[in-house]
């Protein structure tokens, strides 16, 4: 940390005041601008948080101008390299990388903690048949607090890093059970005998009638698409989890509402709307005017899966995906025309200087849909499948927060614009 500061004057009363610049290890220095209003008497105004950080973390360090995405410091394409997500998981809570012993540890307890209280089965019954599996996810992960009273005391430690296990162990056991409901299939019990990522996918595709024949190529490529999307700092769900996490609530509701905040298609749900965009474009020959949509300030239409608030260089996730995409589909002999539409759109745009100009690259998940659709995850599930591999990332900064002591709860001001003071008039006279 430095010492260094930063004077602010106030031109209207002449007034000069220091405010502290406090460093990390990384990344550009902050002003900390705690007795602003104090000592001048204003708020800072800052919406969607541009400039503002909002805690210190540990775990996940973004350069969006040179592209590098570091978990606990070790650089993305590493550990999508030569990591399991699982392994990754364990780095994103416990800051290092588990030796054989510890890895096998955490693998056995997650393992034995994937089943589901058979009453959750009732809760899922209770939706509608053509309810969206985010609905389902969201509101089951909150009903969890209902069914373990025995991680509720966050001032516990243990406690606290039960839940966080429970979590990332029943997580995908909902997800998969969310999607067999809303097509009608019987629900399947977790296997312990297999990996959590091939678990996963048993319980998503094995049907009773007969055994799933399951490329390995398919869990391969989950495996990383679950790495790349496993933590990404202070997102707008993070955030969300870290903000109902400073009211003191519980870790099912704070994980909750990290999906909630997910399933909007300005961060999560852009995977699902990449595909419908794709989609709707429908043929290579139709991107010029799809593109030309997106520039038109009368229309609210954008290109899904491009922009990003930190990366304004490229995506590193987006550039391992789009190498693993190519390969999945030639490996699973899958030709699929959207990724012509995808790779015409990709192109036209990078050359546009209406997204040069604004530094918009396609991010993550602009290939995330393409591959998931060719592992035939349906597409209502895609914004699932980040949930599942988010809650890594979730569980660890609600972990963090719940250990750093300038945590507080999290009460933004605002700037009034609204009717001045004025008295109440009756109904019948106005
Ligand atoms: N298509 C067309 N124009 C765009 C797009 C886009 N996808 N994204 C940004 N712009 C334009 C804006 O209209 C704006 O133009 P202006 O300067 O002329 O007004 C400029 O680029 C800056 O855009 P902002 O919305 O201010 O950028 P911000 O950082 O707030 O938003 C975001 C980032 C939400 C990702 C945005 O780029 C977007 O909506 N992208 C599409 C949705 C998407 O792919 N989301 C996934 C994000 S990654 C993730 O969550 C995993």
């Amino acid at each position: 940390m430095s010492d260094k500061t930063v004077q602010l004057t106030d031109s209207a009363t002449n007034k000069t005041i220091t405010l502290p610049l406090l460093s990390g290890t990384l990344g550009e220095p902050a002003v900390d601008i705690g007795k602003l209003y104090k000592e001048l008497g204003y708020f800072t105004f800052d919406p969607g948080f541009v400039s503002t950080a909002s805690t210190r973390s540990a775990i996940t360090f973004i350069d969006g101008d040179a592209g590098v995405l570091l978990y606990r410091g070790y650089p993305i394409e590493q550990l999508a390299k030569h990591s399991s997500f699982l392994e990754v998981a364990y780095l994103l809570i416990n800051g290092e990388l588990p030796d054989t012993a510890k890895f096998s540890a955490f693998e056995d307890e997650v393992t034995h903690h994937t089943m589901m209280h058979e009453s959750l089965k009732n809760f899922l019954h209770g939706f509608h048949y053509d309810a969206h599996p985010m609905a389902m996810l969201c509101g089951s992960i909150a009903s969890l607090s209902a069914f373990y009273h025995d991680t509720l005391d966050i001032g516990d430690p243990e406690q606290r890093r039960l839940a966080a296990i429970r979590l990332i162990a029943k997580m995908p056991t909902i997800a998969s059970a969310a999607y067999r409901y809303s097509i009608g299939w019987p629900i399947r019990y977790p296997r312990n005998n297999l990996d959590y990522i091939t678990r996963f996918l048993h319980m998503m595709f094995e049907v009773p009638s007969e055994p799933l024949a399951l490329n390995p190529v398919v869990a391969k490529a989950l495996d990383l698409l679950f790495i790349l999307h496993a933590d990404h700092e202070q997102n707008a769900s993070t955030s969300t989890v870290r903000l109902v996490g400073s009211t003191g609530a519980n870790p099912y509701a704070c994980v909750a509402a990290g999906i909630a905040a997910l399933w909007g298609p300005a961060h999560g749900g852009a995977n699902e709307a990449v595909l419908k965009m794709l989609a709707e474009i429908g043929d290579a020959k139709n991107v010029g005017k799809a593109v030309e949509r997106a520039k038109d300030k009368n229309s609210s239409f954008r290109l899904m899966g491009f922009g990003h608030r930190v990366y304004k260089n490229f995506d590193p996730r987006a550039t391992i995906i789009r190498d693993m995409t190519h390969k999945v589909l030639a490996d699973l002999n899958v030709s699929d025309p959207l990724l012509d539409v995808a790779l015409e759109l990709e192109q036209a745009a990078l050359k546009d200087p209406y997204f040069v100009e604004r530094k918009l690259y396609p991010n993550v998940d602009f290939y995330s849909g393409i591959i998931y659709k060719a592992l035939k995850i349906p597409t209502e599930m895609f914004t699932v499948m980040f949930a599942i591999a988010r809650t890594a990332g979730w569980v660890a900064h609600w972990l963090e927060q719940h250990q750093d002591k300038d945590t507080k709860i999290g009460r933004p001001r605002q700037i009034y614009t609204g009717a001045v003071k004025r008295d109440y008039t009756p109904i019948a006279k106005r």
